[in-house]
């Protein structure tokens, strides 16, 4: 199955793609050319360059992150918010289709 994903830049311009299921959606952005998602670490959650914001009017939980997520979402760049995720932790699942990610900036 395919998930629709839905980026929001700062600026609110969106981008939208259908993410293959079981792709981390940081993979999936590098893939789309999403600007402001680099994943430096590669998803090893080493590096917090994959910060996305989950959306909360998309009506899509943005899950727990796990003990490591945690501590380095206390210090991403633009600041944590309460739906904030590091992408490289979200993977493509049905439960996630039309899952809408802002961008910090
Ligand atoms: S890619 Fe480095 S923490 Fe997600």
């Amino acid at each position: 199955m395919m998930i629709k994903v839905i980026w929001v830049q700062p600026d609110g311009s969106e981008k939208e793609a259908l993410v293959e299921e079981g792709m981390n959606l940081m993979d999936a952005a590098l893939e789309h050319d999403i600007e402001g998602v680099i994943g430096e670490c590669g998803g090893s959650m080493a590096c917090a360059t994959c910060h996305v914001e989950v959306d909360p009017g998309c009506g899509i939980p943005a899950g727990d992150p796990q003990p490591m997520e945690n501590e380095m979402l206390d210090v991403v760049e633009y600041g944590r918010t309460a739906t904030s995720r590091l992408s490289c932790q979200l993977i493509a699942s049905p439960e996630l289709d039309g899952i809408r990610l802002k961008i910090p900036g």
